[in-house]
């Protein structure tokens, strides 16, 4: 049996699912969503759903990691045949679990790598050069015509997809200890670090005319509160940025000691979550641009997506900057560092799958798994359509479903006393039981109201699409699950030949 490693301190373990969590969903996707959907309109709900369905759910995965890492299972394929005495079924549908982070990681890495070229880019001063205007679709039109060239995919974006890869792979390939929690030590005091700079620039700029950007997120009111669409962008951002619903965070907890506070590393992961989200995440983008253009470009310019965000407008405002160059660098180089922390998360499923259940050796299951990896951020660079449609289903759809499936299969069928003691076994915090009723019958409900209201509801013309290229992606996910789902149940008997072993040793 492969030994499985632990987190080697309290701080790298925090840290490292900090990095997990922290991503360009805080950085790049929160500030356009927010501006988006009308700023303090789109707060309200998000913090409802941060505490009714957020933060439930990152106790749940922090448990079950912890309680399945004893056990020697890490990812969702293993987590869920614990709990059904190994049943296929199980198995399977756990590889949801690893599904969903696998292609995830699919296009995320190749974003990963737009920021890595991008801050070469901006260092070796190759940005286009800024135009002074005021009109902003006039401003950035440089910049936009770099981004479709760079992307088309140019050489260098190539050849940065590569490097990218290859510094993904080196990491995962040094372990938990030496890769990841290394890494997260330095990636996530720099990502802090960076970011307040860039959000004190952004704020003063212009005579602290950055502020308005601010105030215009912070602007609380009800005036979304009725409609249904920025209650379900408010809460697919909570699930996005907290990482939830796809087994990520139960991975990383399951390499905790046996002794660690699960609840309390819970409460941190999300609190330095969304410090680096509502605060720091909140000063830079929505800031710089209304710094930059008036207030009434700003839904304009979010409208056109996160890409156009951060990619596009950020270089035109920034390049503006005296040394824009420096400061363009230091905002790629921070969307570099939040992405890496995350796309070694989101390949963590997939080689504790090949580990735990397997039984494969950490180097083969690296490897295999950055295979896998390296041919879907091929498809993402290559493949038109392919980004959102795997984003769509995988990246939205399934993550909601699964989120529900963890709340039945670990409160409901684990049982809601068995959870509240596990729960409480596990912290040295007073929990009181009111909490657990949340998780067993509010969250679910949210995300049922939630998963209605937006794919159901217009279900027929989501599924029908006549681009071959979509329909490309579709079976691409198809084949991915079919794929998992057949490691899970081979690697079933594997499981169970152990579990008889260790039967008789103990005896
Ligand atoms: N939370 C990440 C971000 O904000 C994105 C993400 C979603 C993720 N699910 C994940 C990262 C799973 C790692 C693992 O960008």
């Amino acid at each position: 049996m492969n030994k499985r490693e632990n987190w080697k301190s309290r701080v790298g373990l925090i840290l490292a699912t900090a990095g997990n969590a922290v991503g360009l969903g805080n950085i790049l996707r929160f500030p356009s969503k927010a501006a988006l959907y009308g700023g303090g309109a789109f707060m309200v709900p998000y913090f409802i759903a941060f505490f009714l369905m957020g933060l439930p759910l990152m106790i749940i995965e922090w448990i079950i990691g912890k309680y399945a890492g004893k056990h020697g299972h890490g990812s969702m394929t293993g987590i869920l045949g614990l709990f059904f005495k190994h049943a296929s079924w199980a198995r399977v549908l756990g590889s949801f679990g690893v599904a969903i982070p696998l292609l995830i990681c699919m296009y995320y890495i190749y974003i990963e790598s737009w920021t890595l070229g991008f801050a070469f880019l901006s260092l070796f001063q190759k940005m286009p050069i800024p135009m002074i205007s005021d009109n902003p679709q006039e401003a950035v039109k440089p910049y936009v015509e770099f981004f479709r060239a760079y992307t088309n995919p140019s050489i260098t974006a190539y050849t940065f997809l590569i490097i990218t890869l290859a510094i993904n792979w080196l990491i995962l390939q040094r372990g938990i200890v030496k890769g990841i929690e290394l890494t997260a030590k330095i990636g996530m005091p720099a990502i802090i670090l960076f970011g307040i700079l860039l959000g004190f620039i952004a704020l003063s700029s212009r005579d602290w005319a950055g502020l308005e950007g601010l105030k215009f997120i912070y602007n609380l009111n009800f005036s979304g509160i009725k409609d249904p669409k920025v209650w379900i962008e408010a809460s697919g951002q909570i699930f996005f940025t907290l990482s939830l619903g796809m087994g990520a965070i139960a991975v990383y907890a399951s390499y905790v000691k046996k002794r660690e506070d699960v609840v309390k590393a819970g409460l941190w992961t999300a609190g330095i979550n969304e410090f680096i989200e509502v605060v720091i995440g909140a000063s830079i983008a929505i800031p710089a641009a209304f710094a930059m253009f008036s207030a009434v470009a700003i839904p304009e310019l979010a409208k056109e997506g996160t890409f156009r965000l951060g990619f596009m407008t950020m270089p035109a405002v920034l390049m503006n900057f005296p040394l824009g160059w420096l400061i363009s660098f230091i905002w790629f180089l921070l969307l570099f560092l939040a992405a890496l922390t995350s796309s070694l998360a989101l390949t963590q499923p997939l080689i504790a799958l090949f580990e735990d259940e397997m039984k494969w050796s950490h180097t083969k299951s690296v490897t295999v798994s950055m295979i896998l990896i390296t041919i879907g951020a091929h498809l993402s660079a290559f493949v038109p359509n392919f980004i959102d449609e795997i984003d769509f289903w995988a990246g939205c759809v399934m993550l909601l479903l699964f989120g529900l499936i963890e709340i039945i299969v670990f409160v409901w069928i684990f049982g809601i006393n068995n959870f509240y003691n596990e729960l409480i076994q596990n912290t040295s915090l007073k929990i009181p039981k009111a909490f657990v009723y949340v998780i067993a019958f509010v969250s679910p409900v949210f995300i049922v109201l939630i998963t209605y209201f937006w794919v159901i509801k217009d279900f027929t013309s989501i599924i029908l699409v006549s681009e071959p290229t979509k329909i490309f992606a579709r079976i691409f996910l198809l084949f991915i699950i079919l794929f998992l789902s057949i490691i899970a149940v081979k690697s079933r008997k594997i499981v169970l030949k152990d579990l008889r072993y260790l039967k008789v040793i103990t005896k």
